[in-house]
């Protein structure tokens, strides 16, 4: 069954006090929101992650926004997906284009801690996207299908079946622009047909898909009613607990 989720990714804002503050403030929010099985999840700097936790029982879930793709041992500076599982994070964010940009993540790499995240009990949310340059030169397509191939297409078909993916088009994060319903739609749409070329039409079905730049209070109800758009990954929006919250009931 296809799932529908808003998943807020705060980036590196917040310190800690700010951040138990605001999510307390969004769980008070989401609970009178969030209908049936719909999940609303908050992507937090590691450490909000215990007491966020603690906080947003089965109201707002918690997720990380990267993990080591080592198991353990001596790598000064990072942090494991055991870790953040047992601090009570349920999913984490891989593939963001800001990893890929900043930190050069490559799409090996990616594929590593897909497979570290899986094996300890997390759930990626595996981001793909194209920048400017790709989408006005017409290479997107190609640019989106290699990301999934390296990074998430050889994993079994049980594994797969826990992943979440996200759209993200660069040129749309942070930067006010925001891809059409019907342009997010077409690539959802691509996504979904390249999943089940893969994996089948059963798995492809119930992937759920976010579309994730500058979405927002205003603009989310029109993504969110395409057909394979199940629901959002929020960055600024996701900052003020009342966007975060009007986002989640655009959710159809
Ligand atoms: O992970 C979230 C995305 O990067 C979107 O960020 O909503 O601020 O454009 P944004």
């Amino acid at each position: 069954m296809r799932k529908q989720i808003v998943a807020g990714n705060w980036k590196m804002n917040l310190d800690y006090n700010e951040g138990v503050s605001l999510f307390s403030e969004i769980v008070n929010m989401v609970k009178d929101e969030r209908k049936g099985d719909q999940i609303a999840i908050i992507c937090s700097p590691f450490i909000h992650l215990n007491s966020l936790a603690k906080l947003g029982g089965n109201d707002v879930k918690i997720g990380a926004q990267n993990i080591s793709d080592k198991e353990s041992g001596a790598y000064t500076g990072e942090t494991s997906a055991k870790m953040i599982k047992s601090v009570g994070a349920e999913y984490v964010i891989l593939g963001h284009s800001e990893r890929r940009q900043y930190f050069a993540e490559s799409d090996a790499l990616l594929a590593e801690k897909t497979k570290v995240a899986l094996a300890n009990g997390l759930t990626p949310i595996f981001c793909i996207g194209e920048t400017l340059d790709e989408r006005n030169n017409g290479s997107y397509y190609e640019v989106l299908k290699k990301q999934l191939v390296e990074g998430i297409f050889s994993l079994s078909d049980s594994d797969f079946a826990k992943i979440v993916i996200a759209y993200e088009p660069v040129w749309a994060i942070g930067t006010g622009l925001t891809a059409s319903p019907e342009q997010a739609q077409d690539i959802h749409a691509f996504i979904r047909s390249e999943v089940e070329a893969n994996y089948g039409f059963n798995i492809a079905d119930d992937t759920t898909i976010l579309y994730g730049g500058s979405c927002n209070p205003g603009n989310a109800a029109s993504l969110f009613s395409q057909k394979d758009i199940d629901g959002g990954l929020i960055g600024g929006a996701s900052l003020k607990s009342r966007d975060f919250t009007d986002i989640i009931r655009a959710l159809n």
